[in-house]
């Protein structure tokens, strides 16, 4: 069974359709790659997968539980609505720290509130949990300093463990290296092949072509808020089928 099932989502906003008829699933420790030109929708629908976008109609379900209908009242989306969110984390292109707080309190702090409303963890298991994945991103010696005090890549490895600790059943980065310097896209880019590697379930947006293909088990192709093309990652980048697929990797590797 597909851990997320996603059918017919569009989102509007005023007049311009910028997702129309979205649909695609993902396996459960499989990684999809989402591709597309700038204003294709990449971002407007990985919100609407984290619940900060409502879309217009569709579905969402994680592991066969339907998380989002277009047809249930306003009462039933908010309903549960954190709860919800909690099946994603996210990782934003420019890191989203939070600047006040250290490394290690960016990767505590939800799971402490969590814990604070509905018991059950203590302090140093969400702390030694937060240590793991400072470890895990090679930052074990960074956990008391500030975002200010790190580098791009590191504030953003910061932010992926922060996703990561709260579990979530899909990893969703946008653009996860747009914001870095190329001398440190690579050590993001490890840590995201890393988490490939272990099976997590991802979604990655990236104009990083090269590593779309080589790191994702699929990759969908967006184009003017629609789906023009999906499926394995080498066929779609070296053999797509589609014309306007065909014309945006013309025009990147023109670019690039
Ligand atoms: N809150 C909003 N209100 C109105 N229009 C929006 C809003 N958010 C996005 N859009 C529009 O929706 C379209 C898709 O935007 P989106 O950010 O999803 O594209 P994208 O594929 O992520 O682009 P990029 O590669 O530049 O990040 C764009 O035309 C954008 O202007
Ligand atoms: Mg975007």
């Amino acid at each position: 069974m597909a851990i997320l099932e996603v059918s017919h989502l569009e989102k509007q906003f005023g007049a311009t359709q910028v997702l129309q008829d979205i649909s695609f699933s993902l396996e459960k420790g499989q990684a999809l790659s989402i591709i597309g030109a700038s204003g294709s929708g990449k971002t407007t629908l990985l919100r609407c997968l984290n619940f900060l976008e409502k879309p217009d109609g569709g579905s969402i379900s994680v592991a066969g539980t339907t998380i989002f209908s277009a047809e249930d009242s306003p009462a039933q989306y908010e309903r549960d609505i954190r709860t919800k969110r909690l099946h994603f984390g996210l990782v934003f292109q420019n890191f989203n720290l939070f600047p006040q707080y250290t490394a290690l309190q960016n990767i505590t702090l939800a799971r402490e509130l969590l814990a604070k409303e509905h018991g059950g963890e203590s302090h140093a298991s969400i702390e030694a949990a937060g240590r793991a994945l400072l470890e895990q991103m090679g930052l074990a010696d960074r956990a008391d300093h500030y975002p200010y005090q790190l580098s791009g890549g590191q504030q953003q490895r910061v932010a992926i463990a922060r996703a990561l600790a709260l579990q979530p059943d899909i990893l969703c980065f946008d653009e996860p290296t747009s914001a870095l310097d190329p001398e440190l896209t690579g050590e993001v880019l490890r840590v995201i092949r890393t988490l490939a590697e272990k099976r997590t379930t991802m979604i990655i947006v990236t104009h990083e072509m090269a590593f779309a293909r080589d790191v994702a088990d699929r990759l969908i192709f967006m184009d003017g808020g629609v789906i023009v093309e999906q499926g394995d990652p080498h066929q779609v980048i070296d053999h797509p089928r589609c014309e306007r697929t065909r014309q945006f990797l013309a025009r990147y590797a023109e670019e690039s």
